[in-house]
């Protein structure tokens, strides 16, 4: 979450203030947040609480409407509610936005290491679960607290930092181009498929380092990966050999790019936290960013306020971006966090493991904040879609700048684009942790041939100057290991970039 107030030196709290003591992250005091929150003397615990009359948060009917379930949830419960996750584990689920600020920066009350969770200290969760792709500890940052997780993170924001912000949107350009030159003759596409699913793997693929030869390749592991099929772990293999390839390269030829700022970062990761680091990285900013931009192309062409505010250049595009990152975030939920002791949440009574569900969704539309929701709210970003506290989100500029410049660019070369199928055709697919646009079918006018100033602002992103993240020698070509087998979406239910960042590495 970005706070609009966080660089305000006039809003800032008056020295000694008891609630913005040095060490609390949240910027409240702790005393004073368990005052407020004091649960009733006989509130229970979430072991007490009957199984039978818990709510689930996975299945057909919680998956159908995931929004109506967590008001449901407000209803009855409030800030804070218990449920039941696969398996029928209870757990807390975060609704409100105080509160789920108060988990987020508080890590010395809720880690992020899940080999906390009671559940599993006592043998509760199945090796084959659903949960253990997303929750099983591994050594990365997303799992890490404290020293380690300075560590860790410390080397991937440095690395992101560095990245040159005109060479993303160079790379957007290009590619935006490329992709709108394959549909654009036919008057008629699917943005989701022929658009959204590619583009932030082809850049990302460029701002890691990798040949530009991998692109295409990886675009359809990765689509394959966000499908959790049964070719998923060949997709998954096909990743980390790529980018292990590009580790044992950069070794003796280095470049303005995040795989060589990793390895010579001050950090010293060793070559494997190199890799994962990276697959972290790529998938991470993978589904976001490709649900950022479906939903916002989906919002753009069916929400009245934005085609009459776009045509009359009220709203720009980073207005449409902030409505959905409020509305429909990327990420509806994120899993999870883990109580360190016993402590009071939401008037909730949280035991030391008990394990904590961040709902972003559900809080981005909390009425304390947002008691008229729809009250546009642009350039408002204290919405919880990235996260906040010390895992805030370390690539959503980089995320948002590939969304708003391929959108931007899209609408410049399809400028009459409009939905080809009723608005109450379109369907979502969903699973606990996030809902995705299935298809955007959209009709234009059709294109042959690009506009001139966009051809060459592609050329130019393909001649990738010195300030862009690649050399301006085209890089040589590489022989690229196929996915086998070839990659064939089969039913099933997605899983999610937590899942597939955890659940291919722990074979
Ligand atoms: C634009 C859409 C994006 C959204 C909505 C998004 C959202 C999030 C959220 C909610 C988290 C978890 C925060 C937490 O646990 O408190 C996260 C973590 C992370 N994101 Fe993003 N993200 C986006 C794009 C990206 C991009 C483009 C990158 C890389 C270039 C990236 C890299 C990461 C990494 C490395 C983490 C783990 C950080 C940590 O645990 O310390 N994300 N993101």
């Amino acid at each position: 979450m970005t706070s609009p107030f966080r660089d305000d030196p006039a809003l800032a709290p008056p020295a000694g203030c008891p609630a913005h003591r040095a060490g609390d992250p949240g910027g409240r005091d702790q005393a004073l947040l368990d005052a407020l929150d004091e649960p009733a003397p006989d509130e229970p615990g979430l072991d007490e609480l009957p199984v039978a009359g818990l709510r689930r948060l996975y299945g057909p009917a919680a998956e159908a409407d995931p929004a109506g379930l967590y008001e449901q949830l407000r209803a009855e419960y409030g800030e804070v509610a218990p449920v039941l996750l696969h398996g029928d584990l209870p757990a807390w689920l975060v609704l409100g936005h105080t509160s789920n600020l108060t988990v987020m920066r508080t890590p010395s009350r809720f880690s992020r290491d899940s080999r906390r969770w009671t559940a599993f200290q006592q043998g509760l969760v199945a090796e084959d679960s659903p949960l253990m792709p997303v929750i099983a500890w591994q050594p990365l940052c997303v799992f890490a607290d404290g020293a380690e997780h300075r560590r860790l993170r410390g080397a991937v924001t440095d690395g992101l930092n560095g990245t040159d912000r005109r060479g993303v949107r160079r790379f957007v350009t290009r590619y935006t181009a490329e992709l709108v030159e394959e549909f654009g003759g036919k008057g008629r596409a699917d943005l989701v498929s022929r658009f959204a699913e590619h583009l932030p793997m082809l850049v990302m693929t460029q701002l890691v380092g990798m040949p530009e030869e991998y692109g295409p390749r990886l675009v359809e592991a990765a689509r394959d990966l966000m499908k959790g099929t049964e070719t998923a772990i060949a997709s998954n293999d096909h990743v980390v050999a790529a980018l292990r390839r590009t580790v044992e390269r950069k070794r003796s030829d280095p470049g303005p790019d995040l795989c060589t700022r990793l390895m010579q970062h001050e950090a010293r990761l060793t070559d494997e936290e190199v890799l994962e680091h990276l697959r972290v990285v790529l998938l991470a900013a993978n589904e976001t960013t490709v649900n950022l931009i479906a939903d916002t192309l989906k919002m753009i062409l069916t929400d009245e306020r934005f085609r009459a505010h776009l045509s009359g250049g009220h709203m720009t595009v980073p207005d449409a971006l902030d409505q959905v990152l409020w509305d429909a975030p990327p990420m509806s939920l994120v899993a999870g966090r883990w109580a360190t002791g016993d402590t009071v949440l939401g008037g909730r009574r949280i035991r030391s493991g008990d394990m904590l569900l961040l709902g972003l969704a559900a809080g981005n539309v909390d009425p304390v904040v947002r008691p008229d929701l729809a009250k546009p709210l642009h350039g408002n970003r204290s919405h919880l879609s990235f996260g906040s506290g010390p895992h805030e989100c370390p690539g959503q500029d980089i995320g948002r700048a590939i969304a708003e410049a391929g959108i931007d660019c899209l609408l410049t070369l399809l400028p009459d684009l409009r939905l080809a199928v009723p608005e109450s055709e379109l369907t979502w697919t969903s699973a606990w942790l996030s809902r995705h646009l299935v298809e955007l079918p959209v009709e234009f006018t059709p294109r042959e041939h690009l506009p001139e100033t966009v051809a060459a602002a592609a050329s130019a992103g393909a001649a990738r100057d010195t300030a862009g993240a690649a050399p301006a020698v085209p890089p040589p070509v590489e022989h690229v290991e196929p996915v086998e087998p070839e990659p064939a979406p089969l039913p099933g239910p997605r899983r999610g970039w937590w899942g597939t960042l955890t659940g291919w590495l722990r074979r």
